[in-house]
């Protein structure tokens, strides 16, 4: 990959504004943001926080355009969205491939999340004529009731580093058809995804005329509590760490805004004595250590049968020893970097404070230096034997940190599994439908996405993303997603020449 290349393509530029209402780039105003690649330590190009003032002109725009844009039928919004997958489809390559140079993560998996784009772009223009309420008989005679959805108004992205660009689309698209303007704050850690993001957009908001404002971005961390307090923002959707969404929905819910979270996860596969361990070990090891552990849906967990424990080690041992760490844009490599320094300091710290409550290292961990791995961001995925009671297994490190734990029988794998402060993702391997459908069933797993035979990450588009208890319990992507971005409305007509009450109230004047 040329990146030079790819910067010209997505219209990079060594300084780029830190502000954009659809077409137009305006200067944030506030201090500069340095974006590094984690993948070999090189300044890419830098971009501007956006101040308070740059702020207020975004929303007063967005503003603006959502007057004019919720009057639009809903498919011919869809139709715009349908012109930026198709967007989104010629520069696939360009993108993917700058997500990874950004981000770190393998361009396979870069090329994936534009993917992901690419798919909720099409969920999104089929969903434009689908926006259902429901009807129902009234009580009383001549009288007919529907209930149908309105859109928001602004809607308020603030996405992380992990995901830098599908985090977007997955809220954008829906949030579009829906008749609602976005304004995304991107994670300070990836500006430049999004900022190409919004100019692979361009060319279809400015053929078609699509009010200005309906697609703002800021930059930098400063307007995310600006976001959460300003009553200007109907839904604020974070995806970010638990305390931070806990500070985000305590705040929009002060002032009665809606609030998506997509918080932190802590998500266990459980391998049954009935488990297909090949499958196991793909589902595993792609579960743990892709995107270097810094997906929230990651196998942070492994809660394993007494009777498969010694293999599926075994087996586990051997995959983690052929595992190849480097540059991420090398398609021969499995494990690329961490985001950055921070990251490495709390991989390092999650593995000593493991060690130290009496955790047994199976798969040593370090950090990675020398040739090719200048950047001081590559670290080797760890294996831990450890107890779900620790401290360090109930919290989320964003990290390739497996913590293994025994189990006797399938009641109290689930019980383990569900014993975390966090509920996203869960899986459970087993050829056995009792305990397949246990799993899944009220008794069973807590978390938001439950699945058998496959591992905890990877969700596709077309479901309902999101999970329980301190991950915040947003939904987003799939499904009836879709109703978080709009208002419901429930509508009486009477076409009678009376007025009747309801409950059969009678009231004469
Ligand atoms: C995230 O890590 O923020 O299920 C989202 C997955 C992806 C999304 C992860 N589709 O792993």
């Amino acid at each position: 990959m040329n990146i030079k290349k790819v910067l010209t393509s997505l219209g990079i530029e060594p300084m780029n504004p830190g502000a954009s209402t659809g077409t137009k780039w305006i200067k944030g105003g506030g201090a500069v943001i340095e974006s590094y690649s984690p993948v070999d330590g090189q300044l890419i190009a830098k971009t501007e926080e956006v101040n308070d003032k740059t702020y207020n002109k975004i929303i007063e725009k967005a503003q603006s355009a959502f007057t004019e844009w919720r009057s639009w039928p809903a498919p011919k919004r869809g139709e715009i969205v349908r012109q930026m997958g198709d967007e989104l489809r010629k520069n696939k390559e360009a993108l993917g491939s700058l997500v990874s140079y950004e981000m770190g993560k393998s361009l396979q998996e870069g090329l994936g999340e534009v993917q992901e784009m690419i798919d909720i772009c099409d969920f999104a223009v089929g969903l434009s004529r689908q926006l259902y309420g429901l009807t129902m008989h009234s009580e009383r005679p001549n009288h007919r009731m529907y209930e149908q959805y309105h859109p928001l108004g602004i809607v308020g992205i603030i996405s992380a580093f992990n995901f830098p660009v599908a985090v977007w689309s997955w809220n954008a698209a829906l949030a579009w058809i829906c008749g609602d303007v976005c304004v995304w704050k991107p994670s300070p850690k990836t500006p430049l995804t999004a900022t190409a993001c919004q100019n692979i957009i361009t060319s279809v908001l400015k053929k078609n005329n699509v009010p200005e404002g309906v697609s703002c971005l800021v930059q930098g961390n400063a307007s995310g509590p600006l976001m959460s307090s300003d009553a200007r923002v109907a839904l604020v959707s974070f995806t970010g760490s638990t305390p931070v969404g806990r500070e985000v929905g305590k705040t929009v819910a002060g002032r009665f805004g809606k609030s998506i979270l997509e918080l932190g996860g802590n998500n266990a596969v459980i391998v049954s004595e009935h488990a297909d361990l090949k499958m196991v070990l793909t589902g595993t090891v792609f579960g743990a250590v892709g995107t270097a552990g810094q997906r929230c849906t990651s196998t942070r967990r492994l809660i394993v049968h007494e009777s498969q424990y010694d293999k599926t080690i075994a087996v586990l041992k051997k995959a983690y020893s052929q595992l190849k760490i480097g540059d991420p844009l090398d398609s021969n490599n499995h494990v690329g970097p961490l985001i950055d320094k921070m990251a490495v300091e709390s991989y390092l710290n999650a593995i000593e404070k493991a060690k130290q409550e009496g955790g047994k290292v199976l798969v040593p961990g370090g950090v990675l230096s020398g040739k090719g791995y200048e950047s001081g961001c590559y670290v080797k995925p760890c294996i831990i034997e450890a107890k779900n009671e620790y401290a360090i297994v109930q919290h989320e490190t964003f990290a390739p940190i497996l913590y293994v734990l025994k189990y006797t029988d399938i009641e109290e794998a689930i019980a383990m599994q569900n014993a975390v402060p966090q509920g996203l993702s869960s899986s459970i391997f087993t050829n056995n439908l009792r305990e397949a459908e246990l799993f899944l069933s009220a008794k069973g797993s807590d978390c938001g996405i439950a699945n058998v035979n496959i591992g905890t990450s990877g969700a596709e588009i077309g479901g309902a993303f999101g999970g329980e208890k301190e991950t915040g319990g947003g939904r987003e992507s799939g499904s009836d997603a879709w109703k978080a971005y709009m208002r419901r409305q429930t509508n009486t007509i009477n076409y009678g020449s009376q007025l009747p009450l309801a409950q059969g109230i009678k009231f004469d004047v």
